[in-house]
């Protein structure tokens, strides 16, 4: 049985926000699913009728989103939680400053983030209850060489999260910023890792986690791992070469 009735999963069609809408649907939640590719979503419709709902949806598009937010959540009859969970990570040579790529980082993981989560928060506010829940990244934690945009876009989405939760928690609404590590996703494929999550557990950790008013690391030795990275003096930082 899950602990919320209604949700919107946006970035629904592969990896982690695929397998969240699938434990969603298995606990009984009704979820709309959106990104932009529909053939996934309507998988995952097809296995769950009644609770999945697919709509096809390109976070660049943030004019319509006040309208798409609107339309999920008349489909839903209300809206307990919201996961954004919609990413994307270009592969950048250390010498490669390529604003196209950077760009649209930017405008996935962190515009098309406020674009539907501030609607989530004005909803949440006037409604007295609500659960956001945004995954960012522990690449966030560090302005490391290898992904300047990444790294940056989820840091800026940490802030972000951290200020909706300082602004919300007297209305009762709780804000929960997920930080994996690696997990084995479309993302990170032909990355190696020695200890990457499945998709299916980093699901399942951050469903647990979903209602709580923190910021999650989802390998609790990364809480003090990232702890000791973030307190490195910039000019040590610099020489690991991390
Ligand atoms: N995998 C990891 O190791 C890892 C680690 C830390 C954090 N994360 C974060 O976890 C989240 C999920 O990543 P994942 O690993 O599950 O990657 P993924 O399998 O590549 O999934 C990314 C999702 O984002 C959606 N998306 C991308 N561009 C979009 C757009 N313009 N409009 C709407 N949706 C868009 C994709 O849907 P469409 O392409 O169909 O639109 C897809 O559903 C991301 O925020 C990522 O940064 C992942």
């Amino acid at each position: 049985m899950s602990k919320f009735r209604r949700a919107i999963v946006v970035g629904a069609s592969s990896g982690i926000g695929y397998e969240l809408v699938r434990q969603l649907a298995e606990a009984g939640t009704q979820v709309v699913a959106l990104a932009r590719r529909e053939a996934p979503l309507q998988e995952l419709a097809a296995s769950h009728p009644g609770l999945v709902h697919a709509m096809v949806h390109d976070v660049l598009d943030t004019d319509s989103i006040p309208a798409k937010f609107i339309q999920a959540c008349d489909l839903l009859g209300g809206l307990d939680l919201i996961i954004y969970s919609s990413g994307v990570l270009h592969r950048v040579e250390r010498d490669e400053y390529d604003f196209q790529k950077d760009q649209e980082m930017l405008r996935v993981n962190v515009e098309g983030g406020v674009a539907w989560l501030n609607q989530a928060a004005m909803r949440f506010a006037g409604q007295g209850s609500g659960c956001i829940v945004g995954i960012g990244s522990v690449a966030g934690d560090r302005g490391r060489a290898n992904a300047p945009i990444y790294n940056a876009s989820k840091a800026c989405f940490h802030t972000y999260l951290e200020s909706l939760r300082n602004r919300l928690s007297q209305h009762n609404v709780t804000v929960t910023t997920i930080k994996p590590g690696p997990v084995d996703t479309p993302m990170t494929a032909g990355m190696s890792f020695s200890k990457a999550l499945t998709a299916e557990d980093a699901a399942r950790r951050i469903l647990r986690a979903a209602g709580r008013n923190a910021e999650v690391y989802l390998v609790p030795l990364h809480a003090v791992a990232f702890r000791v990275l973030r307190a490195i003096p910039s000019p040590i930082f610099r020489r690991l070469k991390l």
